[in-house]
């Protein structure tokens, strides 16, 4: 593969510019070379990927206040039927190898009434959800109190979201539906209460009586400020009613949008400036079942009419959040649309069942549907629709990716069949390929971006900064890389692992072309993973991963620059030293003819005889039968070490077969133990692929640059063989090469730098991921002239696991100063866990 500029020449070019300058300076040379042009960095770069996932819509982004508005949460997933407290997908094969799933999710009664109480002053209230009194067929479920039968007083209160949050002075908009007998009370109360029961606010309405659906609305005008808050709606113990559709939002939204977005949730995404909005997913886009699939026309309309549904992420989505409101959005934040449709198949991680081709023209009809709602003239079935919608002008969309997380050949099929359909009626549109670095690409047809996906921990992170270097400059397909995170705990310390990886990103912003983090929004009550962006009812801050993707987007130049760091100190070649040893992941495997040899010759072989006096088990179940070993603990990691003999240069060979469970099987080398290791990992991520890995202080990581697909079949036997060669390692399975990798401890230590044309500054981006200060002199070659004054902006911390929190939020956030004394030439100190960014102005 080839690199964008010539190493080997920058290096010798860097040496001898060293030599002459302070040969005995510690100090890194960073070289700029303003004359030289790299990769132009699109204004498509940096961009948000939202997914209804830990309430980052319902209870996130989205205003309503009142969770289960519509008493529709009861509602099993599409697709799904009830069965001893499961809701239980049919039996249908998964489209990536016919398998069945059998598919289940735990599901409980009680979910209907989610978040809503009935209490009554005195005795037990009488109520029930009922589904034959639909305020629209859409939404059929409703709440019976028949109050008559009641003792006192009934209360209904919503909890909204853990709670609600109330601001003094501030109006809230409320609605509910209500269908009342001749023999109710005049008056309902509705009031927002405290802990307490307190009332911050209170109206009363006069009922209709006319047992027929009628709309209350009011505002509800604070008189305090807190966020423990509910709703209640106080009725008389008289006659017989059904609520629906309770629904109450600050009287202030993003733009003051009608059925809006939270202001601060909405205003920390758009300080992103985001180029571009994915929308709905990730994973609920496939759904568990097809069923259960996002059906982007049940989102839009009257929120009133959208029945919503269970998500995979385990609550049921609104769908107030929807296709419409998305596209505002992308509007009113100057972003370009990204919709995203179902190929014809579901998670394959859940049911995996899928449509037939049939089924997919209906799909393909959906998506190019969903173009026209977007795009289509006034005077188009789905233009006209979103003319009624209340927005005339076409919508800024621009991308449909097509699908989400798929493999194999049938969704390169189906991927054809979209791309064709979409490109016939609107060239304009650019379809993404949902495949990441697959094989299937070939059986794909024409492609014009794929959507690699990255959830590794932050040390995979920092080991590729030069992950898309290693790609070719010709490589056939743009990158979209819809989905990256480090995994772990957050820190800045992985938050840095991000901008190591994003540079990398940037400089090669010719081959990627969009970036997205994900996932983007947390609900902390939620309890969510390790998301940019963390809110609460009252109040919301980024991580420090959002501080930095905002750097980014803010600091993007237009033309990336030849960027050498050539450091002071060459690091010696790491050489592979260590025991060796087999073990599973989550898998029951057998092994045989375990053979060690060194310079040709056999260093140790068995039949396991030895297995007593030579092996040590640290876990797992390990016996012999009839020469055949065998690991039978399904569940955790298991490892199997040979005894003391410590190798470097050596071959690991040896069957390995398959029984059950989620991966395959490793070969360990060079280790210390199981605390400290390296290894073939064959079957990893799930048994998607044959890669390297290592364990150190910091946990696991993955080392891999291209993952390859290959999994392991069960009840094969595979010749396995591992070949170490000082840095350089080789698995092969079955005589063929799966993987090889080239081990180098990394130095944290990443610089990138751009030209910015609007403003003829050099941008200069430095991340140093050590613990320590990373002292560069920073060479500009080729410059005219250089202003003596430019702007530095860092974000950084002693201490790497600092990160931001609810008590805290900005612990870790970037600083402004100014950078006096430039010249051609000055020398810069990057603080310990640090990203900072230096503009320099200058003429070239
Ligand atoms: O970001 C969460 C999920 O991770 C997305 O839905 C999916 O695409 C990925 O597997």
């Amino acid at each position: 593969m080839k690199n964008k500029w010539n190493k080997r020449q920058g290096w010798l070019a860097g040496l001898s510019l060293c030599l002459s300058m302070v040969a005995c300076t510690k100090s890194d040379q960073i070289i700029i070379d303003v004359a030289q042009e790299g990769a132009e960095v699109p204004s498509s770069l940096y961009g948000v990927f939202f997914e209804e996932i830990t309430h980052s819509g319902d209870g996130g982004l989205y205003a309503e206040m009142v969770v289960n508005r519509g008493f529709e949460d009861g509602n099993l997933p599409s697709g799904t039927t009830y069965k001893d407290g499961y809701a239980v997908a049919k039996s249908l094969p998964c489209y990536s190898n016919d398998s069945i799933n059998n598919f289940k999710v735990k599901w409980q009664d009680d979910k209907a009434m989610n978040g809503w109480q009935v209490v009554c002053a005195a005795g037990q209230p009488v109520y029930k959800i009922v589904d034959n009194q639909p305020l629209h067929p859409a939404t059929p479920h409703a709440l019976q109190l028949e109050l008559g039968k009641s003792a006192g007083d009934i209360q209904v209160i919503n909890n909204g979201y853990w709670n609600m949050a109330l601001t003094e002075g501030s109006s809230y908009k409320l609605a509910f539906h209500l269908k009342a007998d001749a023999a109710s009370n005049e008056e309902v109360t509705v009031s927002l209460i405290d802990e307490n029961e307190q009332p911050a606010a209170s109206q009363s309405f006069k009922i209709t009586k006319d047992n027929q659906w009628h709309k209350y609305e009011g505002a509800l005008v604070s008189a305090s400020t807190g966020n423990k808050y509910r709703l209640a709606l106080t009725f008389k113990n008289k006659g017989n009613v059904y609520l629906d559709y309770v629904s109450l939002f600050p009287e202030e939204t993003f733009m003051n949008r009608p059925n809006g977005m939270r202001k601060d949730v909405a205003e920390t995404l758009a300080d992103l400036h985001p180029a571009f909005i994915r929308w709905p997913g990730g994973c609920i886009v496939e759904g568990l079942t097809m069923e259960n699939r996002i059906k982007w026309k049940e989102t839009i309309g009257d929120p009133v009419t959208r029945p919503g549904e269970y998500n995979l992420w385990g609550y049921r989505s609104t769908y107030g959040f929807g296709y419409h409101e998305f596209l505002q959005f992308c509007e009113d934040v100057h972003a370009d649309g990204m919709f995203v449709c179902n190929a014809g198949m579901s998670c394959l991680f859940r049911n995996g069942d899928f449509y037939d081709d049939n089924q997919v023209d209906g799909l393909i009809q959906e998506a190019l549907d969903a173009i026209e709602y977007a795009i289509g003239d006034a005077d188009t079935y789905w233009g006209k629709k979103r003319v009624e919608n209340g927005h005339p002008a076409p919508f800024p969309l621009k991308y449909v990716e097509i699908g989400n997380e798929n493999i194999g050949s049938r969704y390169a099929a189906n991927y054809k069949r979209f791309y064709a359909a979409i490109k016939e009626k609107y060239p304009q549109i650019t379809p993404i390929c949902a495949l990441m670095f697959s094989p299937y690409l070939k059986e794909a047809g024409p492609i014009g971006i794929i959507d690699p996906h990255y959830y590794e921990t932050a040390d995979w992170f920092y080991r590729n900064g030069d992950l898309y270097d290693k790609l070719p400059a010709d490589y056939p397909y743009k990158i979209y890389v819809g989905e990256y995170a480090a995994t772990g705990r957050s820190s800045l310390y992985s938050s840095l692992a991000e901008a190591a990886y994003l540079t990398g990103v940037e400089r090669n912003a010719d081959k990627v072309q969009l970036v997205s983090y994900a996932p983007l929004l947390e609900n902390a009550d939620g309890h969510g993973r390790n998301h940019l962006i963390v809110l609460k009812n009252d109040s919301v801050y980024g991580r420090t991963n959002y501080h930095i993707l905002k750097m980014f987007s803010e600091n993007r130049p237009d033309v990336n620059l030849k960027t050498q760091v050539l450091p002071a100190e060459t690091q010696p070649v790491f050489q592979t030293q260590g025991i060796v040893g087999i073990g599973t992941c989550n898998t029951v495997a057998e092994f045989k003819d375990f053979k060690v040899t060194q310079d040709g010759k056999t260093f140790y072989s068995t039949d396991w005889n030895d297995l007593a006096s030579a092996w040590t088990a640290s876990q797992g179940e390990w016996k012999v039968d009839n020469g055949v070993l065998k690991q039978s603990k399904v569940e955790g990691d298991s490892y199997l070490w040979l005894n003391g003999k410590e190798l470097g240069d050596c071959t690991i060979e040896l069957k390995a077969r398959k029984i059950e469970g989620r991966e395959g099987f490793r070969i360990f080398f060079g280790s210390k133990g199981e605390e400290q290791y390296y290894m073939a990992d064959i079957g990893s991520h799930t048994n998607e692929s044959v890669i390297f890995g290592e364990r150190n202080a910091a946990g696991n990581v993955s080392l891999f640059d291209y993952r390859n697909s290959t999994s392991v079949h069960t009840d094969h036997w595979y010749d396995v063989r591992v070949e170490v060669k000082g840095n350089h390692w080789k698995c092969y399975l079955d005589n063929q090469l799966e993987y090889e990798y080239t081990y180098q401890p990394v130095i944290r230590h990443y610089a990138v730098s751009g030209y910015d044309k609007a403003t003829n500054e050099i941008v200069i981006k430095l991340v140093n991921g050590e613990n320590t200060p990373w002292s560069a002199s920073i060479n500009l070659a080729n410059v005219k002239s250089i202003q003596p004054e430019g702007t530095q902006i860092t974000l950084g911390s002693v201490n790497p696991d600092a990160e931001n929190s609810f008590t805290d939020p900005e612990k870790v956030v970037p600083v402004e100063t100014k950078l006096k004394g430039l010249n051609s030439s000055f020398e810069m100190v990057c603080q310990p866990n640090s990203f900072t960014i230096l503009r320099v102005p200058c003429e070239r």
